[in-house]
């Protein structure tokens, strides 16, 4: 009898397994294609008039009479003759509103002389903890806020990176991604894997599956005593770009190896998430214990571990589940204000609009079947993001941005 014949995997060698997986990523490529039609790549969509007098906190009405009285420029409108705005017209105004607007100053958030690099790593072991989820909302929140952010993908799964709109398979097979910029050998400066994006004010610094190498590597590089160490790398690449950030965020993969202890070392803030469930706490009182015991080592050796903030984040958080009601009630009586005031709430809005490697602020409105769905996830996600938001100007001695 022909073995080959008798079950699904019998007789299949690694060259067939090769074949499945060129053939996968050609297929995946083509998906990507179709769903980027016409321009192949991701293009970022226009704004509301409402969703901007938001963004740039002023009020509709104002928004309005700064167009007829001619202090804002013209812009497109959609075929009902309502405005709509692109992020760099956004950016326009926002400028001449710092320039003109009452509280000008309000209307710039960045960073100004002095205030240092806020780089804010999103942690957890648990896997599915709604890290990278979190990430790219914060981080396209804060680019549309007026920020200029830099988000980094330390994760071999690579999945931020693919929000994108990037194939890590096909694009970064070869390199140009974080791992060069962190590598032992044949080193690159950050600035050659940084990529512009679609999104206007955001840069990101792909990953790749060769990230995976990084944790043999580095125990390699730390027997063989390669200077400088892992904890020290991520913050000297971020050394060279640091001018040109106010905010760097960074997704961890979820475990505590080398990888994520680079990015807590080189961080001002870290941003825990978890999912108010009992395995999610054991694990994050584990992930805590350990980053602990490793930081006290490094803290003893050299200035690391000082952070401006230490947040929560409750993610996947079900209001309509008792347990998590509870438990999220305990986690605050537990950790008091470091729990970030608004829960990023679980929404069937985030995980579809995810399917096809979207946040809630891409997604097409027409085509949103929900809309009360809709409309609470995105209030979860601009609340926390705006609690986060104070939680950064405090960290430059400022209370909140252009607060009315
Ligand atoms: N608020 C939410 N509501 C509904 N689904 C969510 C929410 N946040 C994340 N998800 C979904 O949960 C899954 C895991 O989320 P995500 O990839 O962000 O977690 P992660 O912590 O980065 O995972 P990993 O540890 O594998 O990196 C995804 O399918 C995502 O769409
Ligand atoms: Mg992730």
């Amino acid at each position: 009898m022909d073995d080959r014949n008798v079950g699904y995997a019998q007789g299949i060698g690694s060259s067939d397994i090769g074949a499945f997986a060129d053939n996968l990523a050609e297929s995946l490529d083509r998906q990507m294609k179709i769903a980027f039609e016409p321009e192949e790549r991701k293009s970022l969509r226009r704004f509301s008039s409402t969703e901007v007098a938001s963004l740039l906190r002023v009020s509709t009405s104002n928004l309005r009479n700064r167009h007829k009285d001619g202090s804002f420029p013209e812009v497109h409108t959609d075929n009902r003759g309502h405005r709509i705005y692109t992020a760099q017209e956004i950016d326009k105004l926002r400028d001449i509103l710092g320039r003109t607007g009452k509280n000008a100053e309000s209307y710039r958030p960045g960073r100004r002389e002095g205030d240092r690099l806020q780089v804010i790593s999103v942690v957890n072991f648990k896997g599915g903890s709604s890290k990278t989820t979190a990430t790219i909302h914060l981080a396209q929140r804060y680019a549309l806020r007026g920020y200029r952010v830099l988000v980094l993908d330390l994760d071999p799964q690579a999945s931020l990176t693919t929000f994108f709109g990037f194939r890590p398979e096909l694009e970064f097979a070869e390199g140009g991604t974080i791992y060069d910029a962190l590598r032992y050998e044949e080193q690159v400066p950050l600035s050659a894997v940084i990529q512009k994006t679609y999104f206007h004010k955001l840069d990101m610094v792909p990953a790749g599956l060769m990230l995976s190498e990084y944790e043999t590597e580095t125990a390699n590089a730390l027997a063989r005593r390669v200077q400088p160490i892992f904890a020290e790398r991520l913050a000297l690449a971020l050394e060279e770009v640091e001018a040109n950030y106010d905010i760097v965020l960074i997704d961890c993969p979820p475990q505590l190896g080398y990888l994520t202890m680079a990015a807590v070392c080189a961080s001002t803030s870290l941003l825990m998430t978890i999912i108010p469930e009992r395995v999610d706490l054991a694990s994050a009182s584990q992930f805590l214990t350990m980053a602990s015991g490793v930081l006290e080592v490094l803290y003893s050796n050299g200035g690391i571990g000082s952070y401006d903030n230490f947040a929560y984040l409750l993610t996947r958080f079900d209001t309509a589940i008792s347990t998590q009601q509870d438990l999220a009630e305990w986690i605050r009586e537990l950790l008091g204000d470091s729990v970030i005031k608004t829960p990023f709430v679980k929404s069937s809005a985030v995980s579809e609009a995810g399917l096809s490697q979207k946040t809630i602020f891409e997604v097409d409105l027409a085509g949103t079947k929900n809309r009360k769905t809709y409309d609470r996830a995105l209030e979860s996600v601009i609340s926390f993001s705006d609690d986060i938001e104070k939680m950064i100007q405090s960290a430059w001695g400022r209370g909140g941005v252009n607060e009315t």
